[in-house]
């Protein structure tokens, strides 16, 4: 098995920061996956609201930020995204992503940080969107606890990886 952990940046920065990131090292850690970052051409804002507002206007028009770059897929045959509920959605970048990859009988995790709306229905409409990809079921954590509770949340990690196959 071969495995892509694509992890979004809202800084663009190659290194992934946040819950998120912390949240994408500890996959990649435990399953030996690739870890790719997602990497808009034009970071996000750090104000909030300023945030808030571009992401909610992204999403809003089904936006498809332009991204830096995309992964090596040879010999890739599951793909874990990881990445920020915003809005109550995958982050509009993340479709730039997939958009551009050929998904067919590909199997993909999504695992969503978030405060507290969880994942959602992004399973749903992810698989509405690539209809030709295995979506499989996804995994959301809380940010807050991926810094206050490291070893909890690595547990509900590796227990998700394990049901899911992925280790
Ligand atoms: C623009 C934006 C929109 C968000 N929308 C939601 C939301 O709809 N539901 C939710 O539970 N959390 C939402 N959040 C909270 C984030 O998902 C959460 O704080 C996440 O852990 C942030 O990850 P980070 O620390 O890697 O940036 C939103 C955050 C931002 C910045």
């Amino acid at each position: 098995m071969s495995i892509l952990i694509a992890c979004f940046s809202k800084s663009g920065s190659p290194e992934p920061d946040g819950s998120t990131g912390k949240l994408a090292r500890i996959i990649s850690g435990k399953t030996g996956g690739s870890l790719f970052t997602v990497r808009p051409s034009a970071p996000y804002p750090e104000d909030a609201e300023e945030l808030n507002k571009k992401a909610r206007s992204e999403r809003e028009s089904n936006a498809r930020p332009e991204i830096m770059d995309y992964p090596q897929m040879d010999g890739v045959d599951s793909i874990v995204l990881v990445y920020p509920n915003w809005w109550g959605d995958l982050p509009m970048a993340m479709y730039t992503l997939l958009d551009n990859l050929t998904l067919d009988g590909i199997s993909v995790y999504p695992v969503c940080t978030h405060e507290d709306n969880g994942l959602g229905y992004m399973e749903r409409m992810l698989k509405e969107a690539y209809p030709t990809a295995d979506i499989r079921k996804g995994l959301a954590i809380k940010g807050s606890i991926v810094h206050s509770d490291e070893e909890g949340a690595e547990k509900r990690i590796s227990k998700y990886l394990q049901d899911s196959g992925l280790i």
